[in-house]
């Protein structure tokens, strides 16, 4: 019972985003400001991560993206990598991190396998990171993607909240970086999370003007390749580097949605905005046709589009839980 992973849309899913944790040692503004979600959970163990992730990969996926929380609080970081990289039909791990440790451990990754690297980094303003992230770590962080820089990553990109009176104004610095730099960064607009409604309020900002602001410079826009995210990429003759933006309630990425998450905890989620969540983890213990039955009829379930693009359309969950 080998069949692909397709919805009743007809969309295929070759693209796991796993969690691996639900802590985080950053307070961002926009997502764990009082570390309030922060209540240790029994995670997934190496083993248990291996078995769902053969059998995602036994249903088609060959990508894999490791989130958090922040995942590199996990010991064992380096061995879910080397252990995912090694799963047959597993071509593409990835890691999104908040980059704490990237200059400790980035080469210890790289070497068990790692293919791509997204860094959030928020302001290239020392005290504006700071203040965003509850962490002033900014020069280790570029310290680290530098070195990172030098390991010969498939991609490494930057995520860079857009917040009104943090960074909106810093356009030009975020564009000097990517000068020179290989480097993809994107602008995500804020969400709306449960525990962030008048920090949404304040600093929310539509990324219209930013982008006309580029199209005015003479950046173009990329053509999306089959399996590109949400990412609207430009690129511009003088630099080396892509400017991005993610922009989830202006436009539906759904139609040609290609992922599912789980959660540190072995919680499937269909959608990052999906209110419901089915627990996988009881049938890791049992003989693996059972878990990808299950998995087929799950994904049947999922929603054609998000709740983003109703009228009114309120708040999602902290991203800590399963890293966006
Ligand atoms: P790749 O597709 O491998 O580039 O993954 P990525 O994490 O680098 O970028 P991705 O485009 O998957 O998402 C980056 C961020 O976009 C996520 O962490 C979310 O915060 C945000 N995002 C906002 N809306 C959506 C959505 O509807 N779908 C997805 N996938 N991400 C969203
Ligand atoms: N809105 C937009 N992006 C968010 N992230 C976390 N919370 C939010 C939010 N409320 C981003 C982080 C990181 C990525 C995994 O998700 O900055 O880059
Ligand atoms: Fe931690 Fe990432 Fe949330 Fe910041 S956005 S608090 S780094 S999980």
């Amino acid at each position: 019972n080998n069949k692909a992973l397709t919805d009743s849309f007809g969309r295929s899913f070759g693209y796991l985003r796993l969690s691996v944790t639900d802590q985080c040692n950053f307070r961002c503004l926009y997502c764990l400001p009082d570390g309030s979600s922060c209540v240790a959970k029994t995670d997934l163990s190496l083993q248990e991560i291996k078995q769902l992730v053969t059998t995602f990969a036994e249903l088609g996926t060959s990508k894999v993206r490791i989130t958090g929380g922040e995942p590199s609080l996990r010991k064992d970081l380096t061995s879910i990598i080397s252990t995912v990289k090694a799963i047959p039909g597993i071509q593409t791990v990835a890691l999104s991190t908040n980059g704490y440790r990237l200059q400790k451990d980035v080469r210890h990754w790289r070497e068990a396998g790692l293919d791509q690297l997204t860094v959030s980094v928020d302001s290239l303003d020392e005290a504006t990171f700071a203040l965003v992230t509850g962490q002033d770590k900014l020069p280790q962080i570029m310290a680290g993607l530098e070195l990172a820089d030098s390991l010969g990553f498939d991609s490494i990109k930057l995520n860079t909240v857009l917040l009104k009176q943090h960074n909106a104004a810093a356009l030009a610095d975020f564009q000097a970086l990517v000068r020179q730099k290989n480097w993809t960064l994107r602008f995500i607009e804020l969400m709306q999370t449960q525990t962030g409604s008048a920090f949404f309020r304040q600093q929310h900002l539509s990324a219209q003007a930013l982008e006309q602001q580029l199209q005015q410079q003479g950046w173009t826009v990329l053509t999306k390749t089959a399996t590109a995210g949400p990412a609207r990429e430009y690129q511009h003759p003088d630099y080396q580097g892509r400017l991005g933006f993610i922009t989830p309630y202006q436009q539906d990425f759904c139609d040609s949605c290609n992922r599912l998450r789980v959660s540190s905890t072995g919680l499937l989620f269909l959608c990052l905005f999906a209110e419901q969540h089915q627990n996988l983890r009881p049938w890791l213990n049992q003989p693996t046709e059972l878990l990808k039955g299950w998995l087929q009829q799950q994904v049947q379930q999922k929603k054609a589009s998000h709740f983003l693009h109703q009228q009114n359309p309120g708040a999602t969950r902290n991203f800590a839980m399963i890293g966006g």
